[in-house]
């Protein structure tokens, strides 16, 4: 496994081009299932979950290319797929998986996908996902750790889902695009992930109205095109960049950003006191020596997100005062807090909230990542921390981030990878 050392003090300064987007090229890989014929993606970061969700696909008997080495452009062919299942072994590495029992059941009619486990962040049940299959006439059961779904074929419903569910929401509204008849999905959920899987399904040729909105339409057709995408930004990596950046009290143009999709998380870095400023097709932002409190309630799009909470109470620890911090997504999304005690945090948590109290200094340590957005919060820390610091288990950091030290060392960071440690 490999670690990540990083000595502090470094402001940031240049600019930065952001990757496409993790939490989109998941369901629209996904998505491929749905289609005849080969669909060309581009734009594809290189991360580890992709790879995981290829690898899926590989296995059930579709063609992806180029085969091998890693690309930002995957053509893929699922007219070969042959093995509607996907096994414990990768749907414990990716939850994500879960994206694949949608399609396959609306164009294979069965699907077997293991009942994903519990993860570091929480529980994460799917039971709003097999509720919406079961509710367009899917017949599941569990057995042996997996969800055995059947139908001869779908039809259309009126579903309300009991939470905004992004895989949810995702996952129901790819089984309705081949279903018989209209589908409606309430209380869906409004990510820009999902605004954009309705998007490419659309282009595939499905009528679906209102992705982005929590009020979802699909009329259900007989079959879907093969397309050409390209994936848009990652806006939580953008979002992770602009905090490296003001907490630094560098200067950085974060490229390729979407602006719409950053509203919650731009507002909320300006109450920290940085200045943030549209500039070409990305964000520039500037620190301030002096970083304010914030109070943050992590909320489904478009309130602020949980997968940002993490990195902003690293800018909490060194704000002048005290910043309160509640995560209503996650029941267990502060693994990141012990670890920076351990560079002097100062945070109390109670159930769902923290408060961060700013310390004058954090100190470099050695440090565990846990969870894919804790990792983050370790490497912020540790481009302010006095001394050095080494985050082990980076392999969940390489999850959802690509090349995150080349990115950071570009920026000035003192940041690098040591193979085989940690
Ligand atoms: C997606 O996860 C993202 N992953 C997560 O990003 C993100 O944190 C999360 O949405 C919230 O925004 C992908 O898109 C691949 P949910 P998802 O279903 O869909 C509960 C990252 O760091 N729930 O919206 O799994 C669930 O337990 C990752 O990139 C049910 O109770 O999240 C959670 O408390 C981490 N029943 C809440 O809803 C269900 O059937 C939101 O979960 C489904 C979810």
């Amino acid at each position: 496994m490999d670690s990540i050392v990083i000595r502090g003090g470094h402001r940031l300064k240049g600019e930065v081009r952001i990757s496409g987007a993790k939490n989109a090229a998941l369901p629209i890989l996904a998505s491929s299932l749905l289609a005849h014929g080969t669909s060309t993606f581009k734009n594809v970061p290189l991360l580890n979950d992709v790879a995981t969700m290829r690898r899926l696909l590989i296995g059930m008997g579709a063609t992806v290319e180029p085969d091998g080495g890693i690309s930002r452009t995957l053509r893929i062919n699922t007219d070969g797929v042959d093995k509607v299942e996907a096994s414990y072994e990768l749907v414990k590495t990716m939850r994500a998986s879960v994206l694949v029992l949608g399609p396959l059941l609306t164009r294979h009619g069965r699907a077997v996908v293991s009942l994903p486990g519990g993860c570091a962040i929480g529980e994460r049940p799917i039971d709003q996902h097999l509720k919406g299959l079961e509710a367009m006439g899917a017949k599941i059961i569990l057995e042996h750790g997996n969800v055995v779904a059947r139908a001869k074929r779908l039809h259309g419903a009126s579903i309300v889902c009991d939470i905004p569910t992004v895989t949810g929401t995702e996952n129901l509204m790819m089984a309705a695009s081949l279903a018989r008849g209209r589908t409606t999905l309430e209380n869906a959920a409004r990510e820009p992930e999902v605004e954009e899987l309705g998007r490419v399904l659309n282009k595939m040729g499905a009528h679906i109205e209102g992705a982005g909105t929590s009020m979802i339409t699909i009329e259900g057709v007989e079959e879907l095109q093969p397309i050409e995408h390209a994936i848009m930004p990652d806006r939580i990596e953008a979002g992770t960049f602009l905090v490296a950046a003001a907490l630094t009290r560098g200067d950085v143009l974060v490229r390729d950003v979407v602006p719409e999709h950053m509203e919650a998380i731009v507002a909320k870095l300006r109450s920290a006191g940085a200045e943030v400023t549209p500039e070409g097709d990305g964000l520039r932002v500037r620190g301030r020596a002096e970083i304010q409190p914030v109070d943050i309630t992590t909320q489904p799009f478009p309130g602020f997100p949980t997968d940002m909470q993490a990195q902003f109470m690293v800018l909490a620890t060194r704000a002048r005062g005290q910043s309160v911090i509640t995560e209503t997504i996650f029941e267990n999304r502060y693994m990141h807090v012990q670890e920076l005690r351990r560079m002097g945090a100062d945070i109390v948590v109670d159930g769902r909230t923290s408060v961060i109290r700013g310390v004058p200094k954090l100190s470099g340590a050695k440090v565990m990542a846990t969870d894919l957005r804790a990792s983050a919060s370790l490497i912020l820390a540790g481009l302010v921390a006095e001394g050095e610091t080494e985050v082990l288990r980076v392999y969940h950091l390489d999850r959802g981030y690509e090349k995150i030290e080349r990115k950071l060392r570009a920026l000035g960071a003192d940041v690098r990878r040591m193979k085989g440690r940690g």
